[in-house]
């Protein structure tokens, strides 16, 4: 698939089968995340995979955007990487980066995700006993799309190039 193509098939899925993601998927969904370009490259993020039961039962109990997904991932940094010259705000872009090319590429394996950051962190950061240089900034669940799924009408409501770019 072109990158384009790929980039306009993704979209918010919010109901999913109640289907494990193999192994290799996963994996290969995973791994695209460590091409990411980061801040100085020092690739802060973090990823916990919440895919048994009783982790799963866990993160429900903080987010009700878990959409009952069968695997959700907990995204942050390590804020054991902040130095005078690596403040915080630099950081926190090193994970949405990797995880944009998590989601490009469970699209092309035909696994759905959705980018979460309604949850009670303190709580589930707490509760799951995740380690307190990790700072978390978004949940993403994952798996294969319900068959009667549809993207929702904001997916469609796209703000036209000239209202986004300017040419100086
Ligand atoms: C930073 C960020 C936070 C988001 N938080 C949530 C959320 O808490 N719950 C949810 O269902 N979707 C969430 N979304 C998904 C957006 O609602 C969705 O990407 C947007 O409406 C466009 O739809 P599309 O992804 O289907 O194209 C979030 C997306 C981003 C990038």
């Amino acid at each position: 698939m072109k990158f384009l193509e790929l980039a306009e098939k993704r979209f918010s899925v919010r109901k999913f089968k109640n289907q494990p993601i193999e192994k290799e998927v996963l994996n290969s969904i995973l791994e695209a995340n460590r091409f990411a370009p980061s801040a100085m490259n020092l690739q802060s993020q973090k990823i916990f995979v919440a895919q048994s039961e009783e982790a799963l039962n866990v993160v429900k109990r903080f987010t009700i955007s878990h959409y009952d997904a069968p695997c959700i991932l907990i995204v942050g940094y390590d804020k054991e990487l902040i130095t005078p010259d690596t403040e915080d705000y630099l950081l926190i872009t090193d994970p949405a980066i990797a995880l944009t090319h998590i989601m490009l590429q469970a699209t092309e394996m035909g696994v759905g995700s959705v980018w979460v950051r309604s949850c009670d962190f303190d709580g589930l950061l707490y509760e799951l006993k995740l380690p307190s240089t990790f700072v978390p900034m978004a949940l993403m669940p994952l798996g294969y799309p319900s068959d009667d799924y549809v993207p929702s009408e904001k997916h469609f409501a796209r703000k036209a190039l000239d209202e986004i770019v300017t040419y100086l």
